[in-house]
């Protein structure tokens, strides 16, 4: 690597004085020499870039030299496909070359690196006549060749369409602007977690993820790959975990009237990754830089499994099926040292596969109402001189980490493991809020902070009614941009954070094109947190730079956000009002959720507080003849909360197929409209009510929407509500 100035020779430790003189006032403002703002449109903004004077310009012709270590023509080679995505054709002069050219020319050079300096550090230094990007390490280089493509994309447009790329029109050249660069992260886990067990996502749109996550310099992806819901994993030893524990019937009325014709039964939704697919998955995640956590949930969120070898559970009368509903089961592993052996032999299977040093094995939301309940988990705690059934999710973890740690490996569990007491080795994954990680700093384990709700990326990103369904609360992108990722303590003993990492939960992310949405750019924001050192982190810098950041993903095909730049949504007092415009009433537990229906094509995505369904049209304009029209759904109640279900209050109906009922100003007293649900009671999908009168009132006022019902299955959802006078 090109030695940068004296005084700051670790990359890693590198901080603005070291070239500058001292940091900018504005962390990415625009360099007063020069002009060029100093993040360049670079996500995650670099650790530092000084402008130069002048540009490079690639031309279809520039070539591409590897001066030293063959290695570096994986990533010069990755620079050139990236950029021939748009410009097809370009850069195909790669060579090696027996030492610096003074020819202009793009240089990728691996060399020693400084002591002390991070592998995934690089340099980079572009002069009207050259660009040499330098790195100690492959990973730095890697790096080195992505900015260098995201300081191309200024230049970008769409990508050439087939008939364009064959009539081979000239596209102008590329400026990269003279600059030099020395970047390092500031985080070495810097992760995203794709749950593929709750919906399946195709190998290739794994794969297509973990280049997205490259190109932001994400390098951990936590694949979720068990669950209650789903087993999608080939181990060899246990194929019935896929072959029965793959598949589930989906929740919902329309689901089970959809009769697939070759078995006269519902329709299976499910697939799972065969171990040829995951070697593929690995290897290409490797040459992206990207480490691969697999995580094989235990001792809970294990119905999928128990379903598949009901030897494995608790209870004599173990589920019958892969059940399709969210939220948390009772269904645990037992503690028989048979169970033990089939844990081990199936990690045995996922540590061939996946080479890399952490294992997640869950821990979370092990509610231990079936080890209380049974007289032989007691009898084991016994043999095993446990004392309580934490203690016995310590001892299971326990027995896990030291099987994983005799394999070389360590094991990485939800923060749930801390109450049971923990593997010295192990480390701890914050989910509930930061506390998980700072208690696991306290007792000296490393830790990842990822916690709901901020870094939960199915939660909405706006409230726009076109926002893909997921959960309720909205956890903006500048919301994950202002995610601090060294909370209280850890602000002073920083030695056990790890990093940090979102998670795309699938419960209610059922395609790949909204598991794409849900993710970007809020991932971008949170690769600039997770790289970028703190003085560089600058909210309003950022959106500058997030129209190239669009064009990036859309030249990438990649279905993002971009609800940052909506204007606020404004709905006039006799337009529709979508339920995410209404206001659910006290707002416990609030999804945005799908309908079931049509099994082909749109769904309706309604707001729902599923513990207290019930919506407010605020200041609402009652004329003397306002006319009150309500279309209508509903949608499986499959969620499994507990003893919590029995907080949920019905109001019984009048009829057979139930009403809505509407109140003026509370939700009290007796209605002032009634909407009968008869209309609607055997549609799956949307259906408008025909339209009541609501008697007029002076002033603004409030509307209570409620249903009345004798199950909660399913549950009415209201799509939209309009008044017209
Ligand atoms: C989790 O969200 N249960 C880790």
């Amino acid at each position: 690597m090109r030695r940068p100035a004296p005084d700051c020779r670790a990359a890693a430790l590198l901080v603005w004085g070291c070239v500058t003189g001292g940091p900018p006032a504005h962390a990415g403002g625009p360099d007063a020499a020069h002009g060029i703002r100093t993040t360049a449109d670079i996500i995650p903004a670099p650790a530092q870039l000084v402008p130069g004077r002048g540009a490079f310009l690639v031309s279809e012709r520039t070539v591409v030299w590897l001066p030293r270590d063959p290695g570096a023509g994986e990533s010069a080679r990755y620079f050139a496909d990236l950029v021939r995505r748009t410009h097809p054709g370009w850069l195909t002069a790669i060579a090696g070359s027996p030492g610096r050219t003074k020819r202009p020319a793009i240089v990728f050079d691996l060399e020693r690196a400084p002591p002390g300096a991070s592998p995934e550090s690089y340099e980079i230094r572009v002069t009207p006549r050259q660009v040499v990007v330098s790195a100690g390490d492959r990973r730095g280089l890697f790096y080195g060749g992505v900015t260098l493509w995201q300081l191309c994309t200024a230049g970008m447009g769409a990508p050439a369409t087939g008939a364009q790329s064959a009539r081979r029109i000239t596209l102008p050249a590329l400026q990269i602007p003279a600059l030099h660069i020395i970047d390092a992260p500031r985080f070495r886990w810097r992760g995203l977690m794709l749950d593929s067990a709750r919906h399946f996502q195709s190998p290739e749109f794994v794969m297509r993820y973990i280049d997205w996550m490259a190109l932001h310099k994400l390098n951990v992806l936590g694949w979720h790959l068990t669950d209650d819901q789903g087993w999608r994993l080939e181990v060899k030893k246990y194929p019935r975990l896929t072959e029965v524990g793959a598949w589930r019937v989906p929740a919902g009325r329309a689901a089970a009237r959809d009769i697939d014709p070759a078995t006269g039964r519902p329709r299976l939704y499910g697939g799972y990754y065969s171990q040829d697919e995951v070697r593929r998955i690995v290897s290409f995640a490797a040459s992206r830089n990207v480490t691969i956590v697999p995580e094989i949930e235990m001792p809970g969120h294990a119905s999928a499994a128990i379903v598949a070898y009901p030897q494995l559970g608790v209870m004599s009368d173990p589920p019958p099926a892969v059940p399709s509903d969210w939220g948390v089961f009772t269904n645990l592993f037992n503690v028989e040292e048979s169970t033990f052996a089939f844990l081990e032999d199936v990690l045995a299977e996922v540590m061939e596969l996946f080479p890399g040093q952490f294992i997640h094995v869950g821990g979370d939301e092990a509610v231990k109402d079936q080890w209380q309940a049974s007289a032989r988990v007691h009898e084991r705690m016994r043999e095993l001189g446990v004392a309580s059934e934490d203690a016995l999710q310590g001892y299971f973890t326990h027995r896990m980490g030291e099987y994983l740690r005799a394999h070389g490996r360590r094991l990485v569990g939800w923060d749930e493991i801390l109450e049971g007491g923990v593997p010295p080795d192990a480390a701890v994954m914050s989910w509930r809020g930061v506390q998980g990680a700072i208690a696991a700093a306290a007792a000296g384990h490393d830790a990842v902070l990822s916690p709901d709700p901020t870094l939960y990326l199915d939660s909405r990103q706006g409230r726009s009614p076109s926002e893909p369904p997921g959960r309720g609360t909205v956890e903006t992108l500048a919301d994950v941009y202002h995610f601090d990722p060294l909370p209280g303590p850890l602000a002073g003993d920083q030695a056990h954070v790890l990093g940090l990492q979102g998670n795309l939960w699938t419960e209610h992310v059922r395609t790949e094109e909204r598991a794409a949405y849900m993710t970007w750019p809020r991932a971008a924001a949170l690769a600039e947190v997770g790289w970028s050192p703190p003085g560089r982190l600058d909210w309003s810098d950022f959106t500058l730079r997030l129209p190239a950041e669009f064009r990036r993903l859309k030249s990438l095909g990649v279905h993002y956000s971009d609800d940052v730049f909506a204007p606020p949504r404004s709905v006039g007092p006799h337009d529709r009002h979508m339920s995410q415009d209404l206001k659910t009433c006290t707002g416990k537990l609030v999804l945005s959720l799908e309908d079931d229906a049509p099994i082909e094509g749109a769904r309706a995505v309604f707001l729902i507080d599923i513990m207290n369904p019930c919506w407010m049209l605020p200041a609402a304009e009652l004329s003397p003849t306002s006319r009150l029209t309500v279309a209508v759904g509903q949608v499986p109640f499959n969620f499994q909360i507990g003893k919590d279900i029995e907080a949920i209050k019905l109001d019984p109906p009048r009829t057979a197929a139930g009403e809505l009922e509407v109140r003026l100003d509370s939700c009290d007293g007796d209605p002032v409209a009634v909407l009968p649900l008869a209309p609607a009671a055997d549609n799956d999908a949307v259906t408008e009510l025909p339209p009541v009168s609501v008697p007029g009132a002076p002033g603004a006022h409030d509307l209570c929407f409620r249903f009345t019902q004798r199950t909660l299955d399913p549950t009415w959802a209201i799509d939209w509500v309009q008044l017209s006078p």
